[in-house]
């Protein structure tokens, strides 16, 4: 069992020896390191369980540090800086050689962050390092958005986790790479696309059926729960097709009749889709702990963060969806 706590000071010591302290931020917890000491990065890669060909973000506590860590800012990424930093936007930028091969899986750019949480931030203001963080989730499971979803995943494997509350974004931070000074997205995430447009103009949407992987990393089965998971655009047909007693049901603002209470998890009943995001992962973690037969979640609309919430759902979803064609499902799991 990790201890929790708000104690910025004892996180600090623990950094400072090398060790790993699960971070709050805005998007969801880290699993936080000193970025620059190879030994830690790779004990972070061992705690999630993370192959070595995932790159990590470096966490900083301002943009003035970034020329400590890259070589180059484009002209159009100073501007996205200015707007969303500190927030959940993972800029791609080339690395100095400070930055060890493993946090970047060998990859030439490394990724930057300023996360948006006064504890974290005053955390990295004591530092005399930067924090490589993944989310503090094992490799491939739902990311944690509190302290006890941190603790029941990971708990055993670190020493500390500092308390920050309940994430107030809900999901991971939007990455951005750069094809000179175009702006390409390589993650969706808590800001849109329509508010980089906003910033930047006309971006790209990596797309990874036809271009070319940045990085190997990208895999589809990530952020799933381990009961097998559905997503549907038309959830009160899909509802009527499974026993109550055996299905868990995720939906955006909408009641779904005949099923137990705890087997339904309403995200925003006022029909927020910043609400949903807040409360999607917990809804995730929640229902799994139930050992269901199934869960089935409901499409969102496919723009701004529902784009993002989409996303997430289409590759959770997607374990079960290449267990049930290799025939392998086993009902009595
Ligand atoms: O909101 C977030 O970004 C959270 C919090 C803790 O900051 N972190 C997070 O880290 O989600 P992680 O490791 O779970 O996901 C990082 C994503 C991965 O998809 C990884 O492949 C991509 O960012 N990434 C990181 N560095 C990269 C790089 N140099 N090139 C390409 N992709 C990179
Ligand atoms: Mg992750």
């Amino acid at each position: 069992m990790a201890e929790t706590g708000k104690d910025i000071t004892k996180a600090a010591l623990i950094l400072t020896n090398g060790g790993i302290v699960a971070i709050p931020t805005e998007t969801v917890y880290g699993l936080g390191g000193n970025a620059l000491d190879e030994k830690t990065v790779a004990a972070i890669f061992s705690a999630k369980g993370r192959p070595a060909y995932n790159p990590l973000i470096v966490h900083i506590a301002g943009g003035g540090e970034l020329n400590k860590y890259v070589t180059a800012v484009p002209a159009v990424a100073e501007k996205l800086i200015e707007r969303f930093w500190p927030g959940p936007l993972t800029l791609l930028l080339p690395k100095k050689e400070i930055i060890p091969n493993l946090v970047t899986a060998g990859l030439l750019d490394v990724g930057m962050r300023v996360p948006n949480h006064p504890l974290t931030i005053e955390l990295l203001q004591m530092l005399p390092f930067p924090l490589a963080a993944p989310s503090a989730n094992p490799f491939g499971y739902i990311s944690p958005t509190s302290p006890a979803h941190v603790e029941q995943q990971i708990g055993q494997k670190i020493p500390y986790i500092l308390d920050g509350g309940i994430c107030s974004q809900g999901v991971e931070s939007t990455v951005v790479g750069f094809d000179k000074n175009t702006p390409v997205v390589y993650r969706l995430g808590a800001i849109t696309i329509e508010e980089l447009t906003k910033v930047a103009g006309p971006i790209f949407l990596y797309n990874k059926t036809t271009d070319a992987p940045p990085s190997p990393g990208m895999l589809p089965y990530h952020y799933s729960p381990l009961t097998p998971l559905y997503l549907t655009s038309n959830l009160h047909d899909m509802v009527q097709n499974f026993l109550p007693s055996e299905t868990g049901v995720i939906t955006f603002h909408s009641h779904i009749r005949g099923y137990p209470d705890n087997h339904i998890v309403i995200l925003s009943s006022k029909a927020s889709i910043r609400e949903a995001a807040r409360n999607l992962y917990s809804a995730l973690h929640q229902l799994d702990a139930l050992h269901l037969k199934r869960i089935i979640a409901e499409r969102f609309p496919d723009y701004g963060l529902g784009k993002t919430l989409n996303d997430r759902l289409v590759k959770a979803s997607m374990k079960s969806s290449l267990i049930e064609k290799l025939g392998s499902l086993d009902d009595n799991q």
